[in-house]
């Protein structure tokens, strides 16, 4: 089953053309990173309208990479939830239109579910369950994927994401935008026991995290050192505060293993690429003997690959957009964003 996947839901205009859920035969990625670099973030309503500009261009490509017309495409799935709702609402209403105008299904997906269905493209002898630590710009999670559409969450963050603390850090800093690549380059050179920052935990919750304590001691420092004149060793607060995230959704991460009894670890999100956070998994799933799966760089971020192999399970599961399919700033990654209402 071929399916053409498209994902709008932040800055990246994506389009893919996924075989059988597990077989990426394109895979096209419209970044608009460098206009948002320009105002230190995202601004909705201008990646709103890039996505209106490049979404057809993108599909086209697609198409054309996989060698595909468009009677080879059996369906067509598009980010139905989370996101930025306007950015969301151009690549879902896109879909919509286009699976109706070729007469196949559509298929609403969430686009944390597709961020872990990267791996399957990535592993093709990857089945549920196993463990999975999502960590993009607007989530973190634990989640025990049970079964292709079957998750239950484990522990998540009170308060910022692990990629929206590495941004916000990142523009203290400096860094520029986004800010977790940069936060990456420089925490490299730096030595990470110079600066002492603390690791938040979650009173009678074990396996949720909080990352704005730690945000906030970093600015602190940051502000400090400015006010007393001194200079900021921005590659050993990078390294430090790259080192605090990194144990406290590692630490949590053992801990749902052994709760979990889970033999096989997977990770998911922008987050994912992170050097440190890939480095530090090699080491958990060598002491814990357990499977890991680290998708390729290029699966990590925003991509419509993914979200076309997750699409392949939704449709086995009957999970199938009607006429008045809408889509949703939130949605966990357990509802049912075919029945939800609104
Ligand atoms: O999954 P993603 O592409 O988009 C969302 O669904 O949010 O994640 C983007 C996030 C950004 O916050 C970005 O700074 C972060 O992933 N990110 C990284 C790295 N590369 C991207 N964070 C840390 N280290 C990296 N190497
Ligand atoms: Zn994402």
């Amino acid at each position: 089953m071929r399916i053409l996947a498209i994902e709008s839901s932040c800055d990246e205009t994506a389009a893919a053309v996924v075989e059988d859920g597990r077989r990426a035969l394109s895979n096209i990625i419209d970044s608009q990173v460098e206009t948002h670099a320009l105002y230190g973030g995202v601004v909705p309503e201008i990646a709103s309208r890039g996505h209106m500009q490049a979404v057809a261009r993108v599909a086209e490509a697609a198409l054309r990479e996989a060698e595909c017309g468009r009677e080879d495409i059996d369906a067509v799935a598009a980010t139905c939830a989370p996101g930025l709702i306007g950015a969301v609402l151009v690549g879902a209403n896109f879909g919509k239109a286009l699976a109706l105008g070729l007469g196949k299904p559509f298929i609403p997906v969430h686009h944390i579910r597709g961020h872990i269905a990267a791996n399957y493209l990535a592993f093709p002898e990857l089945e549920p369950p196993f463990l999975t630590l999502v960590a993009s710009g607007g989530h973190s999670l634990l989640v025990m994927v049970r079964g292709y559409t079957d998750f239950e969450i484990l522990g998540g963050t009170r308060d910022d994401a692990a990629g929206e603390a590495f941004d916000k850090v990142a523009r203290v800093l400096g860094a520029g935008y986004p800010g977790g690549p940069k936060i990456d380059a420089l925490a490299r050179k730096g030595d990470a026991g110079k600066y002492t920052l603390p690791q938040s935990h979650v009173k009678d919750a074990p396996l949720d995290f909080s990352f704005s304590g730690l945000k906030t001691a970093v600015i602190n420092l940051a502000h400090h050192a400015e006010q007393k004149g001194e200079t900021l060793d921005r590659e050993a607060l990078a390294a430090a505060f790259q080192r605090a995230v990194v144990d406290t959704l590692v630490l949590r991460l053992r801990l749902a293993m052994h709760e979990t009894g889970a033999k096989k670890l997977a990770c998911a999100g922008g987050v994912a690429a992170n050097s440190a956070l890939r480095a530090a998994l090699e080491n958990l799933a060598g002491e814990e003997g357990c499977g890991l799966y680290l998708p390729p760089l290029g699966l990590c971020g925003d991509n419509a690959a993914m979200i076309g192999a997750q699409a392949f399970y939704e449709y086995q599961a009957g999970n199938l957009g009607a006429s008045g399919q809408n889509a949703y700033a939130t949605a966990e990654i357990t509802e049912d964003i075919c029945r939800k209402r609104g």
